[in-house]
């Protein structure tokens, strides 16, 4: 009635935008325009998600990094209103990263120590001559090579491998198991059976460390399942968490920051020209900031409600907030478009932030400085042997990279 007494139409409710978003073309690096229109308004939206549900959209960085210290969130997938990326049968078989204290925190313990800065930077001279044997092997072979299979994949792989115990020889058998796992549209039952697939490969491990152990990661799971402190499942679920987790994250970043690298001249001398690790190291960090592999949005759901950047949300509503925007906010990083390796990007919050922010951060670091400081002296006139526009982006994972990425030198 108000609306006809003064003459105006009623306002129609704004459509619900759908979330992932899509990046600008010709933009590969940077976050979806949208995401930056919902961060410049200040507002919490809703987005619709692929099963129609409409959790809240947190853009800001200091509204996420608040929302994501906060007890009254669960990272657990089974809480109602739990942000779904994907189909799924209701169970959380993905272990610690989709629970809540204190069994999250129980879990996590039992793989803290491998993790710590210390035991990761003895393994720096080991990942060096892992580097230094695959660009042997690139520069034996000649270009053009494919970066992603010769290069970004073998690194991680071979890490994790060595450090939990798995045999390399099954990497083709993993990488394309997890690769069905974080494809956001692989089909529900695809997933599943992939996932089916690596728990049986983890337990079948399992029972080979029972009868000879060894000084891995594994070995030390399976004796806590000897004392009783983990079921045999656990440990399947923790390891397939840490063999997925370990490789397909710190290979986008090798891919995907080469490729940023080779796109920005400049900074890719820098790192060519430099011996200075605290260089190295910053260069680690503002890549990390500027990339955001992990896209899809920390995902968690209310447990009660919470009043944020003048909303409130409501228990069992979902939120979704996607680093990859944060990590682009002006109130939190100047000029953050801008890629420069010189800045103190230390902030950023690309391994996510409180409880379960990322285990293997130090490890992931510690490889990454060990690539940039490597490959790009050792390999100077590298460069893209295809068009940018053309190459296959990973829009379509959870983890953003390319399928591919051609070099010549
Ligand atoms: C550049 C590489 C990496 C990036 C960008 C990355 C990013 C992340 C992010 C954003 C989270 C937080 C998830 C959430 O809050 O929902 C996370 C958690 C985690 N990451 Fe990483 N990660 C990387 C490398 C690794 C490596 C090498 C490992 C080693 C195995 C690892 C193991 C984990 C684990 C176990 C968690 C779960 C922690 C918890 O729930 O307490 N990540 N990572």
């Amino acid at each position: 009635m108000a609306d006809t007494l003064t003459g105006s139409t009623p306002r129609a409710a704004a459509p619900v935008p759908e979330f992932p978003m899509a990046r600008a073309a010709g933009c590969p690096f940077d976050p979806p325009p949208s995401l930056r229109a919902q961060q410049d308004e200040g507002r919490l939206v809703r987005v619709r998600l692929w099963d129609g549900s409409t959790p809240w959209l947190v853009t800001r960085y200091e509204d996420q990094r608040s929302l994501l210290l906060d007890p009254r969130v669960s990272a657990d997938i089974t809480s109602p209103g739990y942000p779904l990326q994907a189909p799924s049968n209701g169970k959380n078989n993905i272990s610690f990263i989709l629970m809540d204290d204190p069994e999250h925190a129980r879990l996590r313990r039992m793989v803290t120590a491998p993790f710590a800065v210390k035991r990761v930077e003895a393994l720096r001279p080991g990942v060096q001559k892992i580097v230094d044997d695959l660009i042997d092997g690139m520069l034996a072979v000649g270009g053009p090579v494919d970066l992603v299979q010769a290069f970004a994949l073998p690194v991680p792989s071979l890490v994790i491998c060595q450090l939990l115990g798995v045999p390399y020889e099954d990497h083709d058998f993993f990488q394309e198991n997890s690769k069905i796992l974080i494809t956001r549209d692989a089909v529900m039952e695809d997933r599943m059976a992939a996932h089916g697939k690596l728990l049986g490969y983890l337990d079948e491990l399992m029972g080979e460390k029972l009868a000879r152990p060894a000084d891995d990661l594994l070995s030390g799971l399976v004796a806590r399942v000897e004392s009783g402190e983990l079921s045999r499942q656990d440990v399947a679920q923790i390891g397939v968490l840490l063999l997925l987790a370990g490789h397909e994250t710190t290979a986008n970043m090798i891919a995907l920051g080469t490729l940023a690298l080779l796109e920005h001249p400049e900074q890719f001398a820098l790192l060519r020209d430099t011996n200075d690790p605290k260089l190295v190291a910053s260069a680690v960090e503002e890549l990390l900031r500027y990339l955001s592999i992990v896209h899809g949005g920390r995902r968690r759901a209310v447990l009660e409600d919470i009043e944020i950047a003048g909303q409130v949300l409501r228990a069992g509503e979902g939120v979704i907030m996607p680093n990859d925007i944060a990590n682009r906010d002006p109130e939190a990083f100047a000029d953050p478009d801008r890629l420069d390796l010189t800045r103190d990007a230390r902030r950023h919050v690309a391994f996510g932030f409180g409880v379960h922010q990322c285990l293997g951060q130090p490890l992931a670091r510690m490889e990454l400085q060990v690539v940039y400081s490597t490959l790009y002296r050792r390999i100077p006139t590298l460069r893209a042997a295809a068009e940018v526009d053309g190459l296959p982006f990973k829009h379509d994972g959870s983890v953003y990279g390319v399928y591919e990425l051609p070099v010549t030198w």
